[in-house]
Order: C-alpha cells, then sequence, then structure tokens
C-alpha cells in the first residue's frame, strides 16, 4: 500500500487511510472500565494523537492484548476518521482496528518518510562542535568532545518521550540552545565574573545522561527503562565518572555539580555556582519556549487555552 496521505493532509471530519510510524502507546482505561489504546503516530509532515477504539464487540482483553503487540517504531496502515478534540485533531480507530494485525513493510529507501524531526541536524552538530572547540582548558575540551562521542547517537537522540525537543535531534537541538542561551547570560555583565569554559562545558553535558535513555527501536527511539525508573541527572553523573583522572579536582567536581543542579528548585540539589545558575536557567529557558511554541502553534489568531499540552501553562496565540 503506498502512502498516499499525510498528517498535514488530515483535518477535521475527514477519513483517514495511509500508512505512520507508531510512536508510542498506552493502554487506558475507559470510564465503563473498558480499555481503549492511545498512540502518537508521525511521518515527516508531524505528529497526530490517536484512539484505537476498537470495534463494540471487542472486550477490554482483546484491547489490551493489541495494545502489547503493537510495535513502536513500525509502520501500521492507520484506517479511521479524524476529529477535533479538546482543539487537537486527533483519529479514531473503530473497525480499522483489524488493519492493525502486522505492521507494514517499508524498503529502507523510504523510512526518511516516517521521521518527523524539525531539526537540522549535521547544522547542529557542527554547532556544537564549533562551541565546544572555543573551551579554552585543553583537558576539558577533551572531555566534552568524548562524552559526546561516547554517549553514543547524542546528535540523534530526541530529549523526551512527550514534554519539550521530544523528536529526532531534539537532544542537540535543546543542548545547543541551553549552551547559547548560558553564553549569552555570561556575556551579559562581565561583573558576573562566570568561567566561560565551565560553563560552556556543564551546558553541553547538562543532559547527556538523557542519550543514555534512548535506544534505537524500528524506524524511531524508544525510551529504555532507565528513563523512567533512574532518570537522566543519575545516568549523566555516573556517565561522567569515567573522565574523573582527565580533570583536576576542582573542575570535574564543578562540571558534576553543574550536571546535578541544572534542575534548580525542581531537582535534588540547588545550584551554588554562577555557572550553574546559568545553567539552570538556560535549561529552563529552552524548554519552556519550546514548550510554549510547540502548544500555541495549532492555535487560531485570538484562541488560548487554560492548559497547554506540553508546558501545562495557559497559552495565547495573538
Ligand atoms: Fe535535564
Ligand atoms: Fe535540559
Amino acid at each position: 500500500m503506498p502512502k498516499t496521505q499525510t498528517i498535514t493532509d488530515i483535518h477535521d471530519g475527514c477519513e483517514v487511510d495511509s500508512l505512520f510510524l507508531l510512536e508510542q502507546i498506552d493502554i487506558r482505561k475507559k470510564k465503563d472500565d473498558g480499555r481503549y489504546l492511545f498512540a502518537t503516530l508521525a511521518d515527516r509532515t508531524g505528529r497526530i494523537s490517536c484512539k484505537i477504539w476498537g470495534l463494540p464487540a471487542q472486550s477490554a482483553d482483546e484491547i489490551e492484548a493489541l495494545g502489547r503487540s503493537l510495535q513502536q517504531g513500525e509502520v501500521y496502515r492507520i484506517r479511521g476518521f479524524a476529529k477535533v478534540f479538546n482543539g487537537e485533531c486527533e483519529i479514531n480507530i473503530n473497525d480499522g482496528i483489524l488493519d492493525l494485525a502486522a505492521p507494514a513493510v517499508i524498503p529502507a529507501s523510504e523510512k526518511g518518510e516516517y521521521v518527523y524531526s524539525p531539526v537540522d541536524i549535521k547544522e547542529t552538530a557542527i554547532a556544537i562542535q564549533n562551541l565546544a572547540g572555543t573551551i579554552g582548558n585543553g583537558q576539558l575540551k577533551l572531555v566534552v568532545s568524548l562524552a559526546l562521542m561516547d554517549a553514543g547517537g547524542f546528535y540523534e537522540k530526541p530529549a523526551a518521550k512527550k514534554r519539550h525537543h521530544n523528536y529526532r535531534g531534539g537532544l542537540a537541538e535543546h543542548t545547543l540552545e541551553t549552551a547559547t542561551i548560558a553564553v549569552a547570560m555570561a556575556c551579559a555583565k562581565k561583573s558576573y565574573r562566570i568561567d566561560r569554559d565551565i560553563l560552556i562545558a556543564g551546558a553541553l553535558l547538562h543532559d547527556i545522561g538523557k542519550a543514555l535513555c534512548f535506544e534505537e527501536k524500528g524506524i524511531g527511539y524508544a525510551a529504555r527503562p532507565e528513563y523512567d525508573l533512574i532518570g537522566h541527572i543519575p545516568l549523566g553523573i555516573t556517565f561522567l565518572t569515567r573522565f574523573k583522572d582527565y580533570l583536576d579536582d576542582a573542575t570535574y567536581l564543578h562540571l558534576l555539580h553543574i550536571v546535578q543542579s541544572h534542575h534548580g528548585e525542581y531537582g535534588e540539589v540547588m545550584p551554588r555556582t554562577s555557572e550553574a545558575w546559568a545553567v539552570h536557567l538556560a535549561d529552563l529557558a529552552s524548554s519552556t519556549l519550546r514548550e510554549v511554541a510547540d502548544d500555541i502553534a495549532p492555535l487560531e489568531p485570538g484562541e488560548g487555552k487554560w492548559r497547554g499540552e506540553k508546558s501545562g501553562k495557559a497559552v495565547y496565540r495573538i
């Protein structure tokens, strides 16, 4: 079956029948104790939510069994109808459930059609490497470049399952934004006396643990259990211990402190140095602006929402 419809073609009330990548799937409970499946679908043009209700005769056990059999990272024929719910267009599947029995076989040359990434991955990688290249401390520069390389797939991986920068290349994009904003803060006032080297190193490695949280699955990336069970900060700290002997004690401790404290008041350790504060605030700026921008994007001019899906904040489109 050729792919004839893209996500940007889908609008309220239209019939949907095309191939899409299954990015995520959750089994959810209905009010009557039945089950439905909540999926995120993707193609090159974007992402869309999909609710799989099934046939009226299907039991909760059958829906659950289907939910467990569907494979993230595979492409499926999606047959249903689009409907706007809570201000967002989503696909609903009833009898189209029969088409979900097995994934479609996609030739390697067509896999790019199913990957959603608003990031120029090559350009982002070059910008990160250029910024890392400006670190004056040779040992610290070496640690940054080795860490970005050793983490595996850093430039390709997403930064999250659901929230900010949750698409291919999102981790590198968020990292570059954080470092760029942090450097701008350092330049805003000389009397902040921010050490530019440790600031850049800390900003570029603050979420390095996230690279260890995702693995390739089919065409996409899926979160490993460590994402929820351990979290990216302890994973990042543990990962960075391998570079202890490359740095003097004070620099090593400062780098780990920046990583450990980058969630500020939401984390276990508050920032205690100017550089750690700058990375925390830059991280917050990058993540908040991405979430707010994503929440505003689908709104019409003059339309608002009390609770944006990603930001959790009230948003409005002027
Ligand atoms: Fe983080
Ligand atoms: Fe971050």
